[in-house]
């Protein structure tokens, strides 16, 4: 198996406490805001946070008015991609709490993109604490609501004005948040892919980085073209094994077991939804397995109805049931997601967890 922990110039993490410098905005635009239409991240509260490192150091940590930034034309992300994401949620609770679903598993998976891209990874202070006050300023941002959520993007950048190809010596770290409706309104078509990948062993599949969302763009867009919302990713091998679905992972319910494909390879997002579905499943007592998948294994599951449920597993999504499969020009139907037993369960379940209404057994919850 590749290690994913590549080290090249990770940068050390100073051990401080970091003076965060607060600056309010003067004319807040939450009353332009219309909460009953909100789509996926197309609207921004009004702070934002900024971190900036240099010298082998973070330097200083702003929360800030949302606002428009210059970059030097020469800053590195530019030209060789240095970028990396996270992806998070803050539900609103019947009594107005404000709670977040597992962030230390954003930091963690933030610092392995880092180190896997040989960017300087983020201390928990800035990371876990800077959210915290960021949407502690933002509260009234946090909209309510079956579906809405604040979407938190944190994301680091770098941006050494140099044109060699190195690994950058400045970065900035960011968040910025943006209440938000579902990902994908209902059920979603998906196409599984046989020419283009999206990883390879021994790329970055499994870091969260922009590059790889950028090298999705071209083929989803054909599929999009073919009626299709998403694609579903194969090996990049043999094209033989399923591995994720646009911007989720995949769980299949083939018989009474769950499938979902293993993260071996390292080609695959480790998905934070994901991992909670696993365990949840295993909680639950139910037949869950983590293997390869074959496509021929879903097609013959597709033939002899023994695919009961197929959907796709993210923060953005939380889960989006799966309508219709097309594999090598046939489209496969699925029976109506409304009766599948797991999806439905599980969804529900996260869903009350985030929102304060179940009990929090494994600690997932955190309060701002
Ligand atoms: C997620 O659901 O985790 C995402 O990162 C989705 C985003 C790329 C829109």
């Amino acid at each position: 198996m590749l290690n994913f922990a590549v080290h090249l110039i990770a940068a050390k993490m100073p051990d401080k406490n970091y003076d965060f410098k607060i600056e309010k905005t003067t004319h807040s635009r939450l009353k332009e805001i219309d909460f009953d239409a909100l789509q996926f991240g197309r609207v921004f509260s009004d702070h934002m946070l900024l971190a900036e490192f240099e010298e082998g150091e973070w330097k200083s940590v702003k929360i800030q008015p949302y606002q428009e930034l210059a970059f030097s034309p020469a800053s590195c992300v530019f030209h060789y991609g240095q970028a990396i994401f996270e992806g998070l949620k803050a539900h609103k609770t019947a009594s107005g709490e404000i709670l977040i679903f597992r962030p230390d598993q954003n930091l963690e998976r933030m610092n392995k993109s880092a180190r896997r891209l040989c960017m300087a990874e983020v201390p928990e202070e800035i990371f876990i604490d800077g959210i915290k006050k960021l949407i502690d300023i933002d509260r009234n941002w946090v909209p309510d609501g079956d579906g809405k959520s604040l979407y938190i993007r944190p994301f680091l950048i770098a941006d050494d004005d140099f044109l060699g190809v190195k690994p950058s010596a400045k970065y900035k770290f960011m968040v910025i948040t943006s209440p938000t409706a579902n990902y994908y309104s209902g059920a979603v078509k998906v196409k599984v892919e046989r020419t283009y990948s999206r990883a390879c062993e021994g790329g970055i599949g499994a870091a969260k980085a922009a590059a790889n969302y950028a090298a999705s763009l071209y083929p989803a867009q054909q599929a999009q073209k073919a009626g299709y919302h998403q694609l579903i990713w194969t090996d990049a091998k043999e094209h033989k094994f399923i591995e994720e679905s646009g911007t989720m992972n995949l769980m299949l319910r083939i018989g009474d077991q769950l499938v979902t494909p293993s993260l071996d390879a390292q080609t695959i997002l480790p998905g934070i939804t994901r991992a909670s579905i696993v365990a949840l499943a295993k909680n639950w007592g139910y037949d869950i397995v983590e293997r390869k998948v074959a496509v021929d294994e879903i097609v013959e599951a597709l033939n002899n109805k023994t695919l009961k449920e197929a959907f796709g597993m993210g923060t953005a999504a939380t889960i989006a049931p799966i309508e219709l499969i097309g594999i090598d020009g046939v489209d496969y139907e699925l029976s109506d997601f409304h009766n599948w037993d797991f999806a439905n369960k599980v969804k529900n379940h996260l869903e009350g967890l985030k929102r304060g209404k179940v009990a929090d057994e494994f600690n997932w919850i955190q309060k701002v």
